[in-house]
């Protein structure tokens, strides 16, 4: 029987993005403090990938797995894990690692998606290669996890969270360069440093990029 619609015809990219980011926030409204992150890491990457001289396709590919990074959490993390604000007993820390690869178990197979696997799966590993959940180091760890990485971690610093005050912006800037070549992709943090020193103000609204 002839299909007598073609809805992917009518659908733009706006359509597409604004129902990513409605699965985004159903996920961060688990936990208390986590409201608009994903938005902002994927800001903080597309600004990243952009003075890479990254190229649309691949800039579109970041953003995919920056905001994706974590919905892996929506299966099996308990809000009250996400929440703990006391170190989590190791039971707890293992359900939590295990974001890294249930996300990927959502993506794999899917056509045109499973490539952002990779930055999904390795987002947690170190430069120094102390991370998870390969303890993959420096350049071995795929360049897009990196970034999410260090965009991850900036947003996380200055951000409040149950257990401390959000970080100065200053002070934010002074922890990823303590933390160049332990935690973070040295050059990374350079280039994230000068994104920042380009833009003073608060990095909180992508839609130009769509
Ligand atoms: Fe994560």
């Amino acid at each position: 029987m002839p299909r007598q619609y073609d809805i992917a015809a009518i659908w733009n990219p706006q359509f597409v993005n604004n129902i990513i980011q409605v699965l985004v926030e159903a996920l961060e409204a688990k936990e208390t403090f986590i409201q608009g992150h994903n938005r902002r890491v994927s800001e903080i990457c597309l600004a990243i990938g952009s003075k890479m001289g990254m190229s649309q396709i691949e800039l579109r590919d970041l953003y995919t797995g920056a905001m994706l990074h974590d919905i892996g959490k929506a299966l099996g993390t308990t809000e009250e894990t996400l929440n703990k604000a006391d170190p989590l007993n190791q039971s707890e820390e293992i359900i939590m690692r295990e974001h890294t690869f249930k996300a990927g178990l959502l993506v794999v197979g899917l056509e045109n998606l499973s490539h952002i696997l990779p930055t999904i799966m390795y987002h947690h590993e170190r430069w120094d290669g102390n991370g998870y959940p390969a303890r993959l180091r420096d350049e071995s760890i795929p360049l897009h996890a990196r970034i999410v990485c260090v965009a991850d971690s900036f947003d996380a610093m200055i951000s409040p969270r149950s257990y401390r005050p959000a970080m100065s912006r200053e002070e934010a800037i002074k922890e990823l360069i303590s933390e160049k070549e332990k935690h973070f992709d040295p050059d990374i943090v350079d280039i994230l440093i000068e994104c920042l020193k380009e833009n003073p103000h608060e990095l909180n609204d992508f839609s130009y990029y769509f």
